[in-house]
């Protein structure tokens, strides 16, 4: 890291010392990057709520689900903001921090697009020792997707779905919830387009947080059924937001 970028970051600790002693709860509001660029999304970051548990669902109350995205971004990741912008819809991506450098614009979309970036660790690995080397792979993932969009997120997703109670402990201090899914149409073994429409239909509830993959391998199978499976969930009347959104946390902005 460049010495001149200390400032920045040193003023950047302070502001979010200020914000998360004022009793908000809200993640730092960073206004420019590490690099000392403005970000180009005015998003900046996500409120967090301390828990001591893994979020598996949103509230059942309303007919809202959080469609979310793992292993990206890749090259069909485009192609599925695409698919979301055509429907009018958000989503929620949880990117693995390795695929960040060369794809800084498509992250920057989804953003722009009104979709929210997520923590998936940096290299695919098993989060649940939380060994140091564990630790470094969800810091050098949020330092990764702030770096190239200003934002910082507040939400990871451990691979596999492996946790623990010793990794749930080490969320707290980074701002981070962990965050399951509900509904698996388990994509990533490539069912073939309707069994993974089917499954997901057949799942989705008040609150669901469905578990679909852009990045990882093949996506053609995952690409193809998202346009038909938003469709028939707005039929029935649900309504897709961002995962943030569903647990109730508030975003936090730059100044304009
Ligand atoms: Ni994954």
């Amino acid at each position: 890291m460049a010495v001149a970028a200390a400032g920045v970051i040193v003023a950047a600790l302070v502001l979010g010392g200020l914000l998360a002693s004022s009793g908000t709860g809200a993640a730092p509001a960073v206004g420019t990057t590490a690099s000392g660029q403005p970000p180009s999304p005015s998003v900046t970051g996500c409120a967090y709520r301390q828990r001591s548990t893994n979020v598996r669902t949103g509230p059942t109350a309303r007919k809202r689900i959080a469609l979310t995205f793992d292993d990206g971004p890749s090259a069909y990741t485009p192609r599925v903001l695409d698919v979301l912008e055509d429907a009018g819809i958000p989503a929620t991506f949880f990117v693995v921090g390795r695929n960040v450098a060369g794809r800084e614009e498509i992250l920057k979309r989804m953003l722009a697009d009104g979709s929210v970036i997520a923590n998936h660790s940096f290299t695919h690995v098993d989060l649940s020792k939380a060994s140091a080397a564990a630790l470094a792979q969800i810091d050098d993932t949020q330092e990764a997707i702030e770096m190239a969009t200003g934002f910082r997120p507040c939400l990871l997703r451990p691979p596999y779905g492996l946790t623990s109670r010793r990794l749930l402990r080490a969320l707290p201090r980074r701002h981070l919830t962990s965050t399951l899914w509900s509904v698996n149409p388990r994509d990533f073994t490539r069912p073939g387009t309707a069994a993974i429409r089917r499954r997901v239909l057949a799942g989705v509830k008040p609150g669901s947080i469905v578990l679909v993959h852009d990045g990882g391998g093949d996506r053609s199978q995952t690409l193809a059924a998202i346009p038909s499976i938003i469709g028939t969930l707005k039929a029935r009347g649900y309504t897709f937001v961002t995962a943030t959104e569903l647990l109730g946390l508030r975003l936090s902005r730059t100044s304009p």
